[in-house]
């Protein structure tokens, strides 16, 4: 597909699509709760379907009415025995949580993803929950999906998280609900809390003191009411876009602020990047975020920070392409094991259109600024990376074609229609 290009300033404004890591969730919770759960502004991308696949599949009554998704949850007891394979699509977070969900229920279950979910680990996930007193195994012995589940009793366990993931935190937390007695879960980084907010939004009892989050078992949840805020990850691709293109000024429209996914915010805000933060939504921690075109210099990106912005480390690199010194990208090898491996499909593009990114061990070191030209990319079947390879065109004066476009209805299918609404070519 030829992209955009050659851009003049992005203006007017955007309502961003809703937040993907809240859309799945308000489905999970709704499914394990008793009662209805109505989801306003639930994400209709093709990973949330997924979602929305499995717990059908599961037994779970799900409808769509007008502009809202309504659950029928009966409670962990209400999920039935899946008469087909479970099928997460491209999903990381559906396999993973329900992983944790269908540990404790008495039944057994296969999941399997895509080729590209197919070759993610998964040992991250079944070693916690088997310490937990859980049975799965990956295929012929691998960690690798698809995932057999033998439902079992569970117990609760203190656990210290090796890596920084909101996914592998999640799937515990779902199955320490249902477990005998108090999980312990410690953190090494905060990654995104949405599952400690909801467990608490649905009626559970939890206690989080920054990196320890404790959870009593055999919790019975109630259905609730959604509102799902804008996905930051999703309004990342346009504010780095009006950043980048001279000329700029656009109102991004109730973007979720939640304090565990806006690294990307400080980190520009180091750049120098002009964003201004309005309407502040206290009750749904969502804002208006107004972005002018700005000039930007290098900067590091390592530590603590990386699991606040680990989605926007593709972008990132391309507006550190333009920043003015070296940017270095540190502590992030959990970008390998994304949808596709991000150091080196982010690097390898960018370079294709004449950026001077060095892939590292653990991130990249990205030389700015580069004037970026025309060249022919791939996705590499990765939404994020798709995306960002959209931004880059519109800085370029020749073509770019994007092989793989499809891949961005993971996430964000109104992606160009947006996009045209708020660009245009220069002639
Ligand atoms: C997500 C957690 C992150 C993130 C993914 C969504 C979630 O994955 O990259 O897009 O909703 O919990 P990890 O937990 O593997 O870091």
């Amino acid at each position: 597909m030829r992209l955009m290009n050659k851009a003049q300033g992005l203006t007017g404004e955007l309502v961003v699509p809703a937040d993907k890591s809240i859309s799945h969730r308000s489905v999970m919770f709704g499914a394990i709760s008793q009662g209805t759960t109505t989801i306003h502004n639930f994400l209709k991308a093709e990973d949330c379907l997924s979602s929305v696949a499995v717990f059908k599949k599961l037994g779970v009554a799900i409808e769509e009415k007008e502009d809202v998704f309504i659950v029928h949850g009966k409670g962990f007891e209400g999920l039935q025995a899946p008469s087909e394979v479970l099928d997460a699509g491209n999903s990381g977070t559906t396999m993973r949580l329900v992983m944790g969900i269908l540990a404790g229920r008495p039944f057994t279950s296969t999941i399997q993803g895509d080729a590209s979910l197919n070759k993610r680990p998964m040992e991250r996930v079944m070693g916690p929950l088997r310490q937990m007193g859980g049975d799965l195994a990956g295929n012929e012995g691998t960690q690798y999906p698809p995932i057999a589940i033998q439902g079992a009793e569970l117990q609760a366990i203190e656990y210290n998280m090796p890596i920084a993931s909101a996914q592998v935190k999640s799937a515990i937390l779902f199955a320490a609900l249902q477990a005998e007695g108090e999980t312990t879960v410690i953190e090494q980084a905060c990654s995104r809390n949405h599952t400690e907010q909801m467990i608490r939004q649905f009626g559970g009892t939890i206690e989080v003191n920054d990196k320890e989050i404790k959870l009593p078992g055999k919790q019975q949840l109630v259905g609730q009411e959604v509102h799902v805020p804008g996905d930051i990850s999703s309004a990342a691709f346009f504010l780095v876009a009006a950043l980048l293109v001279p000329g700029s000024s656009l109102n991004l429209k109730k973007v979720g602020i939640n304090p565990t996914r806006t690294g990307i915010l400080d980190v520009l805000a180091n750049m120098g990047a002009k964003i201004t933060q309005s309407n502040e939504d206290t009750q749904n921690e969502a804002a208006d975020l107004l972005v002018e075109s700005s000039s930007l210099k290098a900067t590091e990106i390592s530590g603590e920070i990386i699991p606040r912005l680990i989605d926007e480390l593709p972008i990132l690199a391309l507006a550190a392409t333009q920043a003015e010194g070296t940017t270095v990208i540190k502590d992030a090898q959990e970008l390998k094991v994304k949808e596709t491996n991000r150091i080196d499909a982010t690097a390898d593009e960018l370079n294709k259109m004449g950026a001077n990114i060095e892939p590292t061990e653990d991130g990249m070191i990205i030389h700015g600024p580069t004037p970026l030209h025309g060249a022919a990319v791939d996705s590499h079947g990765d939404h994020r990376i798709g995306m960002m390879l959209q931004i880059a065109a519109l800085l370029t004066e020749e073509a770019v074609e994007l092989n793989n476009p499809e891949a961005i209805n993971i996430s964000y299918p109104e992606f160009f229609n947006d996009l045209d609404k708020l660009a245009k070519e220069r002639v």
